[in-house]
């Protein structure tokens, strides 16, 4: 039959502590986690707390770890777990937990702040802004993003370290000063920010030794490491160790 019943296993608590609590709940042809969950609400757990809203992948609310691993409830297809297997729900475990699944992603928002916005090229009314279709392909990219906090909550280096948080941006962040240090009409440099080196000595650079789970969990399937991160690095130690790189960048711009 299409129907069965499945192992779930869900961690419930607050601030205080919690605990992992068992479930055996129905499942349908074509269901993913978040539906399950929802029937664990409206059947043995009316108080469950989870945060969703799109259910298609694009708000980047429902982001958990189903047994440990970093996903979208949303997107998360029953289908993938052999049905004898214990499924297991766990809030992200990088952030604070508020209660259940719900946890604290404000240090995201924090560190979207400490990154100074695009800066309009002087001169140029807007809608006179003209950029090649390859610098506009390069960008469009990492503006897939959907702020989920998956490769935040992945990256080994806040993962299991809270003491690297306030020196680290996250792969997340890091991609945006990536995104803004490419764009061609980021006048930033005139106002004496230079994006690639404020990348290695503001947003913690240096601490990504490149493993790439920040690129494994992207539900947007963006290429953080290879396309952000990697070029970021490069551009970021040029600029340090060799001025004339720097100018020639500089020049190479106009
Ligand atoms: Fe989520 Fe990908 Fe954006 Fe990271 S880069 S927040 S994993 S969509
Ligand atoms: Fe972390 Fe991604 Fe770098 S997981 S170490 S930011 S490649
Ligand atoms: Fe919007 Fe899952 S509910 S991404």
């Amino acid at each position: 039959s299409s129907s069965y019943e499945a192992k779930f296993r869900v961690w419930r608590g607050d601030t205080d502590g919690g605990e992992l609590t068992d479930f055996a709940v129905e499942v349908n042809e074509g269901e993913v986690v978040l539906d399950i969950i929802h029937r664990i609400q409206a059947t043995a757990a009316p108080d469950l707390a989870v945060r969703w809203n799109c259910k298609a992948g694009k708000c980047g609310s429902c982001s958990a770890e189903i047994n440990g691993r970093p996903r979208l409830l949303c997107m998360t297809r029953m289908s993938v777990f052999p049905r004898d297997e214990t499924v297991t729900v766990t809030p992200l475990r990088a952030f604070p937990v508020i209660r259940d699944l719900v946890t604290d992603v404000s240090f995201n928002y924090a560190k979207a702040r400490e990154i100074p916005a695009f800066v309009p090229p002087p001169g140029v009314a807007a809608g006179a802004y003209r950029m090649r279709q390859i610098d506009v392909e390069r960008s469009q990219e990492f503006r897939k993003c959907i702020e989920c906090f998956l490769c935040q909550d992945t990256c080994h280096v806040v993962r299991d370290h809270e003491e690297n948080k306030p020196a680290f941006a996250g792969p997340r962040f890091l991609m945006r000063v990536a995104e803004l240090d490419m764009h061609p009409l980021d006048a930033a440099g005139e106002s004496g920010i230079d994006r690639a080196r404020s990348a290695q000595d503001e947003h913690g650079l240096g601490y990504c030794n490149i493993t790439k789970c920040c690129t494994e969990v992207c539900p947007e399937g963006i290429r953080i490491t290879d396309n952000a991160l990697i070029p970021l690095k490069e551009r970021a130690v040029d600029r340090k160790y060799d001025p004339l790189v720097w100018l020639g960048n500089k020049i190479g711009r106009r």
